[in-house]
């Protein structure tokens, strides 16, 4: 029997981007082969994000895209018995959440997997291949599901992401990933950091520590965190990453009112622990974020940023903020927009608010109309970009590290990398470099890029 070949694409955050790194790792290991391209893919799989309404349409339309362009296939090929549609299969949030009812919507689609049932795509694709029908599998992560990832499956070849929380126990009004995601979930201490010292030992320079919220790391047993001190789990694992001795360790993502300040002082303590962190604000408004149930006030959050910016190692901030939400009035957003000044941040994720059903704010008015929502939207995004700038021009004339991780989409004669503190560099460079953390110059700023030489 010929080798099944595989088409994975992904939507949505980065949790979503590592379970696909998972199940390619996964299916390479039963037999398959994953392929860059649709067009004669035996089976294609889609693993999705509902966050914004938006980013549940996109579904709807791969899968009209994908079913064109197999049925194009098929008329096209010189020999249409070689010629056949794809298995569809439907990974991650909207599956968890729509569940058997993507039947209904979609006759072409073949199986869906919850979030937590990715672990079994090769038993899935191995049934509808022996005929079953409708396959739905919306269980929990089977024991001693395997968190580990190929090198060739990993998106960045030098950058790997390494869950330690799964799920969200937060319930913002706004938000579905407590519905798709489930509830919290950390893994053991110990196994994070044996899993750091193996990427470590095959030559991964910078992880990624990722949950929907790190800051809620609440491991069941101390095991791996004995010898760390710290005012919280996760500022003791952060320590404990730290002196695996891996080059760089960031983490997102992280939440307001469990960011500790200890954090800040771990990142004093160890280098590895790079300088940026992504703490998503939501709002400037107080009576916003009350209605949120952020469980912060803008003071609460103010004062945490003052004390990341008091830190030596210049710390850099990001953060997400959303626009247009139920009742927000144009106080409310000049509000934000003080707090954005305030804050700094190097970027920031700008959302239109989009109620999701099932949400407590699916029950509220989703009365800030469109029109207002994309002048928010731009005017939050100009605000941004000038802080952005400001942060760049600091920048000017100084040299960062960067880890090289890619040829530049734009410019094939450049190198592309991110600094410690999260920002894109682009510089001129040759292959070899890939991989290799160097010095380079700032030179020049650009909306979120910045250009320098190698020194
Ligand atoms: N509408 C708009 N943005 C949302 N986010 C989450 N839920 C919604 C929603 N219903 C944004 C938040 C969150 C980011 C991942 O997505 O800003 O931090
Ligand atoms: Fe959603 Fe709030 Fe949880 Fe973040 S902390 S995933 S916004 S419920």
């Amino acid at each position: 029997m010929s080798v099944k070949k595989v088409y994975m694409e992904t939507f949505g955050c980065q949790m979503n981007v590592s379970d696909s790194e998972r199940v390619a790792t996964l299916l390479e290991a039963k037999g398959f082969q994953m392929t860059a391209s649709e067009v004669g893919a035996d089976v294609v799989l889609l693993n999705t994000c509902s966050v914004r309404e938006k980013a549940e349409h996109k579904l709807y339309t791969r899968i009209g895209q994908i079913r064109k362009s197999s049925a194009d296939n098929l008329t096209n090929s010189p020999d249409s018995k070689d010629s056949k549609r794809p298995v569809i299969g439907i990974l991650g949030c909207v599956a968890q959440l729509e569940g058997e009812t993507l039947f209904n919507r979609d006759q072409g689609i073949n199986f869906v997997l919850g979030t937590k049932a990715v672990g079994r795509v090769s038993e899935a694709i191995d049934k509808v291949f022996d005929g079953q029908k409708n396959l739905v599998d919306l269980g929990e992560r089977e024991f001693g599901y395997d968190w580990t990832v190929a090198d060739s499956q990993r998106q960045f070849p030098f950058v790997a992401f390494v869950p330690i929380i799964e799920g969200c126990n937060k319930f913002c009004t706004y938000c579905i990933v407590p519905f798709s995601r489930g509830r919290e979930k950390s893994l053991t201490a110990s196994d994070i950091i044996r899993y750091v010292l193996k990427l470590r030992r095959e030559g991964i320079r910078e992880v990624h520590l990722i949950g929907q919220n790190v800051n809620s790391y609440r491991p069941l047993s101390d095991c791996g965190l004995e010898k760390f001190t710290g005012a919280t789990a996760f500022s003791r694992l952060l320590r404990a990453v730290a002196v695996t001795g891996i080059e760089r360790i960031k983490f997102t993502t992280s939440f307001p009112r469990d960011f500790h300040t200890d954090i800040v002082t771990a990142i004093d303590e160890y280098e590895n622990l790079c300088n940026w962190v992504h703490l998503p604000v939501q709002s400037g408004s107080n009576a916003v974020l009350r209605a949120m149930r952020r469980g912060h006030t803008i003071e609460s959050y103010l004062s945490r940023i003052d004390k990341i910016k008091a830190s030596p190692r210049n710390i850099s901030l990001t953060t997400d903020i959303i626009v247009g939400f139920p009742n927000e009035t144009e106080q409310d957003f000049l509000e934000t927009l003080k707090m954005v000044e305030y804050c700094q941040f190097t970027s920031a994720y700008i959302f239109k608010y989009s109620p999701r059903p099932g949400t407590p704010a699916f029950e509220m008015p989703d009365n800030v109309s469109a029109k207002e929502k994309s002048e928010r939207f731009l005017e939050l995004e100009k605000a941004v970009k000038n802080n952005q700038q400001k942060v760049f021009q600091s920048y000017l004339g100084k040299t960062f590290k960067l880890l090289v991780e890619k040829i530049s989409n734009k410019n094939t004669t450049q190198l592309s990398g991110h600094t410690t503190c999260q920002t894109v560099v682009n510089f001129e460079g040759s292959s070899e470099l890939l991989g290799k953390i160097v010095n380079v110059e700032i030179l020049e700023a650009k909306a979120n890029t910045l250009y320098g030489k190698i020194c």
